[in-house]
């Protein structure tokens, strides 16, 4: 089978301004999200990923009318029907699990495939499935292939997140806004996307409360209408680009952002000794010769974000000392060390956390395991010397719109080809 491959030659500098597009993480909740929606839906900025094309074509399944042109998808889901999801599609992505609260909210009742997604290591959904079942839900997990979610009513409850979890967090949200009663959901994620969802379903009309605070007040209503939504830039792309900037760039400027979504990378750069200047919605990095040694723990929003740890990596291999990167959500997210070690680089992992060491980077053929590592070997590769050939894009596609020609545009020697 004919597989794509992107090839880099390192050691280019680049120049110029990246825009950045909306947010994958919002975009894959807010389009299933559009089921609970009894009228048509617009949302505007969505990023041309293939997740996007996936999650669309899900709604189509179910009988919605969708139009998809360019970051617009207008939706209209009045001939909706609640058919099973138990197909390859749902299997092929993470988000597909959105589809359980949106259409338990909406019909109280879904059967659909397991949700699959980057290996990061174990990603169980009980907090999802206990957030339903609190809501009145029963889960008939007896299909080693699907789940059935049923509810005579849905009823608010409080419901207490063992685990801080972004996707049970929207999940239990898109559930409980046609609950009966008020839902409080505690220990609740903070992450912007979160926000996001929650916006895009008050504009429907739900009646939400404290999103971005651990503590989530839904009061349910009998009705969501349609609305029009601009979802917020993607902040895991932005400090993509600012790490790619302060690998390779002479002068770059990130614009569409929300500086404050990426604070906690914005810190650790300038630590690291990384030139960067921060204006309303934009950033500005210029080359710098020398980096320190830093040290970096993933956390929960606002924390340093799990999805940037891989991407940040390569610098460290400029810095003049030892670094040690930690990932506190995801301890097995480190697949990416043996494509770098295959690069040259001085680096380990062991229990959650890699200790890099300062090294030259050689291009050679390696593989990404997941949409983040994809985005470390551009970085490293960047940085290397020769090619760089990059094998398994299809997880870059799955969350980085134009990234090839963005990068060629900035001056970097990047092609993809068909092997
Ligand atoms: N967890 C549980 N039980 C659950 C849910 C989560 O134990 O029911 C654990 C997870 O295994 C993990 C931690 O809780 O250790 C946090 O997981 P979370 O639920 O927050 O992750 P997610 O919602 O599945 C989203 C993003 C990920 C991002 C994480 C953490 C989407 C579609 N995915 O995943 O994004 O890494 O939050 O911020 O929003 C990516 O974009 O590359 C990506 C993987």
């Amino acid at each position: 089978m004919v597989q794509e491959v992107i090839k880099i030659r390192g050691g280019q500098t680049l120049n110029g301004n990246v825009d950045i597009h909306g947010a994958k993480n919002s975009a894959v909740a807010i389009i299933p999200a559009t089921i609970l929606a009894e009228e048509q839906v617009t949302i505007d900025g969505l990023p041309q990923i293939s997740d996007v094309e996936t999650l669309v074509s899900l709604l189509g399944d179910l009988n919605i009318k969708t139009d998809l042109d360019g970051t617009t998808l207008n939706v209209d889901p009045t001939q909706i029907e609640n058919t099973s999801l138990p197909n390859n599609k749902v299997e092929s992505l993470r988000a597909s699990y959105y589809m359980m609260g949106a259409l338990l909210g909406r019909f109280k009742k879904c059967v659909i495939g397991l949700p699959g997604g980057c290996q990061l290591g174990p990603r169980p959904i009980d907090q999802h499935i206990k957030g339903f079942k609190a809501l009145g839900a029963t889960i008939d997990e007896s299909s080693d292939s699907s789940m059935k979610i049923e509810a005579e009513k849905l009823t608010g409850a409080n419901i207490y997140l063992d685990i801080v979890s972004v996707g049970a967090t929207i999940n239990i949200m898109l559930a409980a806004v046609r609950a009966e009663g008020q839902t409080k959901l505690e220990n609740a994620a903070k992450e912007p996307e979160v926000v996001d969802v929650a916006n895009f379903l008050s504009s429907l009309g739900a009646d939400i409360k404290g999103a971005g605070t651990s503590t989530i007040k839904i009061n349910g209503v009998d009705r969501l209408h349609g609305s029009r939504h601009q979802v917020i830039p993607d902040r895991i792309e932005v400090g993509t680009y600012m790490c790619i900037a302060a690998a390779s760039g002479e002068q770059m400027r990130i614009n569409n952002i929300i500086p404050t979504h990426v604070e906690s990378l914005i810190v650790k750069l300038k630590e690291l000794g990384v030139d960067l200047e921060v204006g309303e919605d934009y950033a500005v990095i210029n080359k710098s010769d020398a980096f320190n040694s830093v040290d970096i723990k993933t956390l929960v929003y606002p924390g340093f974000a799990t999805d940037l740890q891989q991407p940040i990596t390569p610098l460290l291999f400029k810095a003049d000392g030892v670094s040690f990167v930690t990932d506190t959500i995801y301890p097995a997210r480190f697949k990416h060390v043996d494509e770098l070690k295959n690069m040259g680089a001085n680096i380990e992992a062991d229990q959650g956390t890699a200790t890099v060491k300062p090294s030259t980077l050689t291009g050679t053929d390696v593989y990404a395991s997941d949409l983040r590592a994809g985005a470390c070997l551009i970085v490293a590769g960047l940085l290397a010397e020769g090619v760089t050939t990059i094998h398994n894009v299809k997880y870059i596609h799955r969350g980085y719109a134009n990234i090839v020609d963005t990068l060629n545009g900035l001056g970097a020697d990047i092609w993809t080809e068909e092997i």
